[in-house]
């Protein structure tokens, strides 16, 4: 590996994003931002260290579900505040740093290839905006880049430039040591700015090398208009993958894939599907508007309008439109219509009519269900769990079963004799 070290600054409030959770938790593809940075990161360097402060606990509890092997770095943002302040507290293996904004969420390891193999003593990353607000401007001279001044601190003449500050930057461990202690607040926002370090170090002749970089890898996440435009990219580049992977998407743009799905084989998505969690699918059919959570489905077809809830097991099993499973394993089952399977553990050849509904639940407790190999299972039928149906069972439609087993072989019915009471509409209605 690279003798790199990466810092992550992930320690700001983000109230431009308006919400309770930090900006860095906020979900891109089901996972946190900061994941996705640290993902691509973990391909460069051995040695990251995340900085927080804001709802520190929260962001150490959220990445260590992750990962295993970060360093955490706490900021004292109330005396030094500001990206700048932010790499106070920092100390790194290597002799090279990459800082990374946590609120980039589109970077990947290729992307950073220019920061690697250069030698100047700064490299920081600019690109192009046709409106630049917002951002630090890059003062460019005939020498080279000169400062970095704020939007906030820029005068008119500043406003107007276009090259703007990406917020990345790679430099060597002494260019940290030496100028981060050097920065102060003298500015409009009273923060310690990490770019500054670009004046200071200029001051001093080092070598400053402007990185041009592109929108798409490297921009930043401030609101949440910015969440859906990188959710946008993101999707892009999950179906794309897996399209090259050999997966058929009709109509990719109204399909949702989270990162951590994956697929094996030649799998057929139909449009408005969205697979969460980390779904395995294996040469399966989904069609139009189903929404699979974590689950594992070989050899399946799912939907229309199916909803296959968390930790459930679809082998060779046929499921139709408005049907919901939850935590069940079915090994060769079809259910082609209107049910609810929760709970429930079915074999091969067995037949779940329309309108079968597991009561799994009885207030206080989840139970299972049971069904063995060739079983049918007549439309309407309720199963209370926990019950068990054992192979070659034939359940009447309308039964409520309410044991908690029915013998191999057997057939089930639940059923009041049928009344008729002649000419009793005309009675009630009267005739015409
Ligand atoms: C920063 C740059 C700006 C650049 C822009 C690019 C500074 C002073 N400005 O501005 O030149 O154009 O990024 O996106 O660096 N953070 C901390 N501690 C803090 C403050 C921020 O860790 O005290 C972290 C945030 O969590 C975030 C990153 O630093 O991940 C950038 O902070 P943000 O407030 O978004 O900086 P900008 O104002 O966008
Ligand atoms: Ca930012």
């Amino acid at each position: 590996m690279n003798p790199l070290s990466i810092v992550i600054l992930a320690a700001g409030k983000g109230s431009r994003m308006k919400s309770e959770t930090a900006k860095v938790l906020h979900d891109i593809s089901g996972k946190p931002m900061l994941y996705h940075i640290i993902k691509e990161s973990k391909k460069l360097s051995d040695d990251i260290t995340v900085v927080v402060a804001h709802q520190k606990e929260r962001v150490i509890a959220s990445m260590q579900q992750y990962f295993d092997d970060l360093t955490f770095a706490v900021q004292d943002a109330d005396n030094f505040p500001g990206t700048g302040g932010a790499l106070k507290n920092v100390t790194v293996k290597h002799e090279k740093l990459l800082v990374l904004n946590g609120d980039m969420p589109l970077i990947t390891a290729a992307s950073l290839e220019g920061f690697l193999h250069n030698d100047s003593d700064i490299i920081m990353s600019i690109f192009d905006l046709k409106d630049p607000s917002g951002y630090g401007r890059v003062v460019i001279s005939d020498s080279g880049v000169e400062r970095i001044v704020e939007d906030k601190d820029a005068n008119d003449i500043e406003k107007q430039i276009t090259h703007v500050n990406a917020g990345i930057y790679a430099f060597k461990k002494e260019i940290l040591e030496t100028y981060i202690p050097k920065i102060d607040n003298n500015n409009a926002q009273k923060e310690y700015y990490l770019t500054d370090i670009i004046a200071l170090a200029n001051a001093d002749k080092r070598t400053i090398s402007p990185l041009l970089i592109d929108e798409e890898h490297f921009m930043g996440v401030n609101s949440k208009a910015d969440l859906a435009n990188a959710e946008t990219i993101m999707q892009e580049r999950i179906k794309n993958h897996w399209m090259r992977q050999g997966v058929i998407m009709q109509l990719p743009e109204t399909i949702y894939i989270e990162e951590g799905v994956s697929f094996e084989g030649e799998s057929r998505l139909e449009n408005g599907v969205r697979i969460s969690g980390n779904t395995q699918i294996v040469t399966s059919h989904i069609k139009a508007h189903s929404v699979i959570e974590a689950s594992r489905i070989v050899n399946s077809s799912v939907g229309p309008l199916a909803h296959i809830r968390p930790q459930s097991e679809l082998n060779n099993t046929h499921i139709g439109n408005f049907v919901e499973v939850k935590k069940s394993v079915l090994n060769g089952v079809k259910a082609g219509h209107l049910s609810y399977l929760g709970d429930t553990v079915a074999q091969e050849g067995t037949n779940i009519g329309a309108g079968v509904i597991t009561c799994n639940y009885d207030g206080k407790k989840k139970y299972q269900t049971l069904i063995g190999k060739n079983v049918f299972i007549g439309s309407d039928t309720q199963l209370v769990a926990p019950v068990e149906i054992e192979d070659d069972v034939l359940i009447a439609a309308g039964t409520t079963v309410s044991c908690t087993k029915v013998e191999k072989g057997s057939l089930a019915i639940d059923r009041t004799p049928i009344k008729k009471v002649e000419n009793f509409f005309y009675k009630f209605f009267g005739t015409k």
